[in-house]
């Protein structure tokens, strides 16, 4: 966008009121300049603000981005916007100025209200929601916290992510559980496919299913619900990572009707690195053991879970800012946006000879995440080239039945970000810019 459309585009937003403006002389101009820009939204529908380049300009300036690359590499974690890196550091100062204090009296006094603020936009209660460091902690939480015996069998697939895998083979090694793997054909924009691959696995002998909600390697959206309420019907509990789907895409935990819920807050929360969150239905909370001992590990209190020891406090209070970013951007925006800028690189890619898409176009089966090849090389031929010419970043998947380059942009990328890719793409199929 050149400065002249940019200014066009805030003198159209109109005036704003005396207090508001007051206000704003004392914050930054990319915070007064969102500020307009969100204004002049409110009007529009979600998707059609999805292309508007102007708009997610002023969405890109909270960042702190470095202009050296394009990180499209967004799966992997995501950056903090600066609110949320700058309330970061004042709690970590405010902590070594006598730790003890701030952060068992001062800071976590905001344990409660943060805990509230993730239950609201989970559509869950607080007595549901335990505070972890990262998807893994909140997850093995539950496969570990389960209690099971040796033969009872637990359904999940080849392309759930390593950590999960591994944690589900050390009890399989150590207590003789049975792992049951579903192995997915992706993409696919058929549900009964999907769901059925895990029901069909299901035996009287299951007690867990294991599901992905959002494949990280090539971004598929499974049907979980599906899934959630054939096993329920057989008396199967349900074990969702969300580490890619939570603050991505608009849904309640509620709605995919799973027992436990495992987070990163670090990937689209947007929350400082570090960050993780559980839920853990209220009925359910008696029967699972804590991950780090608790006090009483059979209590109903979510709080059993959260024993981790002496923990960055500061990363964690941070997390009610990216909240508020969120808030601010609104889900239904940020999903539009989202899907619109993995279709822009996708269609613009799928017809050029050779190369093949791993990722559907159509939302509910996708949406931020995308995954693509070309014929005859390896992915990690794509990554280096794309890297080593262009400065874009990106990451070469080969994991089970998916090869591929993962391209995961976010709310800060641009158009234009996704110009150099596709640029990228259509040179190296060529041979490189020879
Ligand atoms: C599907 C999935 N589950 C779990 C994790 C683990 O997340 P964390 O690194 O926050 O523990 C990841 C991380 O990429 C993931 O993609």
């Amino acid at each position: 966008m050149t400065a002249y459309n940019r200014r066009r585009f805030l003198d159209a937003l109109g005036t704003f009121s005396a207090t508001a403006l007051l206000s704003s002389f004392s914050r930054p101009a990319w915070s007064r300049n969102l500020d307009k820009a969100l204004h002049h939204a409110e009007a529009r529908l979600p998707g059609e603000l999805a292309g508007d380049e102007d708009f997610w300009y002023y969405v890109q300036q909270s960042f702190t981005t470095s202009p050296e690359l394009i990180n499209l590499n967004n799966g992997g974690v995501s950056p903090s916007p600066k609110i949320v890196q700058d309330a970061m550091k004042r709690y970590h100062d405010l902590c070594n100025e006598a730790p003890s204090y701030y952060m068992w009296r001062i800071l976590d006094q905001g344990r409660e209200p943060l805990r509230k603020d993730l239950a609201r936009i989970s559509g869950v209660s607080p007595e549901e929601i335990a505070i972890h460091r990262n998807a893994s902690e909140a997850l093995e939480t539950v496969i570990f916290g389960l209690e099971l015996k040796a033969g009872d069998e637990v359904v999940l697939s080849k392309q759930d992510y390593p950590n999960m895998i591994n944690a589900w083979k050390q009890r399989e090694r150590r207590e003789g559980i049975k792992l049951v793997w579903v192995n997915l054909d992706l993409p696919s924009e058929d549900n009964d496919y999907l769901a059925g691959q895990y029901i069909k696995a299901f035996t009287p002998k299951t007690k867990v299913v294991h599901v992905t909600h959002v494949i990280n390697w090539n971004g598929q959206i499974l049907p979980v619900r599906q899934i959630a309420d054939a096993a329920h019907k057989q008396g199967i509990e349900v074990l969702v990572d969300g580490a890619h789907s939570f603050a991505h895409f608009e849904f309640t935990i509620p709605s995919l009707g799973c027992d436990y819920f495992g987070t990163s807050l670090h990937k689209w929360l947007a929350a400082c690195i570090g960050s993780g969150m559980l839920f853990v239905k209220k009925e359910k909370i008696p029967a699972i053991y804590p991950l780090f001992a608790a006090g009483d590990p059979k209590s109903d209190n979510i709080r059993k879970f959260e024993s981790q020891g002496t923990r960055p406090f500061f990363i964690e209070q941070a997390i009610g800012k990216a909240i508020g970013f969120y808030d601010m951007i609104g889900p239904a925006r940020k999903e539009q946006r989202l899907l619109y800028l993995k279709n822009y690189w996708m269609n613009a890619v799928k017809d050029i000879p050779k190369v093949k898409l791993h990722t559907s176009l159509r939302p509910g089966f996708g949406c931020a995440i995308g995954m693509v090849s070309v014929e005859g090389k390896k992915a990690a031929e794509l990554e280096n080239y794309l890297f080593n010419e262009y400065k874009v970043h990106t990451v070469g998947i080969e994991w089970e039945n998916l090869r591929g380059v993962r391209v995961t942009p976010n709310v800060y990328t641009t158009t234009r970000d996704l110009d150099v890719l596709i640029k990228g793409i259509r040179e190296f199929v060529k041979g490189g810019k020879g």
